[in-house]
């Protein structure tokens, strides 16, 4: 029988494993060794529960939470967010418990009722509004953006614990479900890997959101989110991370993200990878078509500058460059620099459409060069290029 899991007295771990898992949100982000999906069950006087799983594993869920409280009725039913990955059990939990109280954000019961065409009666909330369960009492705070519009946090002070949903989740899926399990490197590294997949975009919404929660002086020593392990020894240092996540803090480092068929522009990639490499910048160089995006992503969340290089192809860039340029766009990256690069044939246009691409992405161009190669770069090609990759090395420093 799958049993649930005790994190505080009477707070319990009701969630489920996907380790099969490889691409989280369709195709958006694939991940390598599976994810969890979160449910927290509250024993009070009041039964509480704290968002539900995929459909998929509603009947695991389940069995956790009888494994706790057997046949006892369920009184409340919170739904911190409406993205099916958290709620499309939703359905199956109130035909289960047709009585239970479901709470959740306005914005969260205008996306249930249209991803799921019933009402279901909620209770809204809105942050600062509170729930009281016998000796507990629940506070909400909405999260708006992080990741959807209609995210929230709730806190329950008296066990100093926050339930942040998407906020803080990772993909480590174990059954040794607190953070010290996994230590700090690990740990923070698939917060990272989580956030600049998931959450990107958002960064100003996440910076806002840390400072009202500083300001509100929550005291807090565990946080549960929705997906992965749950923190209570690394908290002051995710909570820096996310700073550093949200303002986009970056080092002296560059990505390089290539497409190239008869290498010539790997040949121009790697003559600036080695230019910048060995002038103290950390480089990271990555053929697209053949690296996964979550790498990508994760990598140049704190990257300095970022350089896209595509060969030509029927007058167009490579499909794989534009569907990075596409992502690159949509994640309102600041403090970055970038440029393109490339070889051609016959047709010099490719490298001056990924600059085009690149500013209407929104991320200045690091020059105005045209780092534009005809057919195979020679021995001073190379050279010049690597000249090129010395002098954005010094720029990167400057930044
Ligand atoms: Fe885990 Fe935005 O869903």
């Amino acid at each position: 029988m799958k049993q649930a899991i005790q994190i505080k007295p009477n707070i319990y771990w009701v969630g489920v494993h996907d380790f099969n898992c490889r691409h989280f949100h369709g195709d958006l982000f694939p991940i390598s060794e599976g994810t969890t999906y979160n449910s927290y069950l509250i024993v009070d006087e009041e039964i509480t529960l704290i968002d539900t799983v995929e459909e998929e594993f509603f009947d695991v869920m389940m069995e956790r939470i009888h494994s706790v409280i057997g046949d006892k009725k369920i009184d409340n039913v919170i739904v911190q967010h409406a993205e099916p990955d958290h709620s499309s059990g939703f359905t199956k939990f109130m035909e289960c418990y047709p009585n239970a109280k479901p709470f959740a954000s306005n914005a969260s019961i205008l996306i249930m009722l249209k991803q799921y065409f019933k009402d279901y009666n909620f209770t809204k909330v809105k942050t600062g509004d509170t729930l009281c369960s016998g000796k507990l009492t629940l506070t909400f705070i909405e999260m708006p953006m992080i990741h959807w519009p209609d995210n929230m946090l709730t806190y329950v002070e008296k066990e100093k614990i926050a339930f942040s949903n998407d906020a803080f989740g990772q993909h480590i899926a174990s059954y040794d479900i607190f953070d010290d399990a996994h230590g700090l490197s690990k740990c923070i590294d698939q917060a990272k890997n989580y956030y600049a997949n998931i959450v990107m975009p958002y960064g100003t919404q996440v910076a806002n959101k840390l400072k009202q929660i500083q300001d509100m002086d929550l005291d807090i020593d565990m946080i549960a989110p929705a997906h992965g392990i749950i923190w209570r020894t690394y908290i002051p240092e995710l909570l820096s991370a996310y700073q550093d996540f949200a303002t986009f803090k970056a080092s002296d480092k560059a990505v390089i993200v290539y497409e190239s068929i008869w290498k010539h522009t790997q040949m121009m990639a790697e003559a600036l990878a080695e230019g910048m490499g060995r002038n103290g910048i950390c480089v990271k160089i990555y053929k697209c078509s053949a690296t996964s995006p979550e790498i990508i992503m994760k990598e140049l969340l704190d990257a300095k500058v970022i350089m896209v290089g595509s060969g030509n192809y029927n007058n167009a860039m490579a499909g794989s460059i534009a569907a990075f340029l596409e992502k690159l766009g949509s994640c309102k990256v600041k403090g970055k620099k970038a440029l393109g690069f490339g070889s051609y044939g016959w047709f010099n246009g490719i490298t001056k459409q990924i600059n085009e691409r690149l500013v209407k992405g929104g991320i200045p161009l690091l020059n105005d060069q045209i780092l534009a190669q005809n057919y195979t770069p020679t021995t001073t090609d190379l050279d010049s290029l690597h000249e090129i990759g010395k002098a954005i090395a010094q720029e990167i420093k400057n930044m």
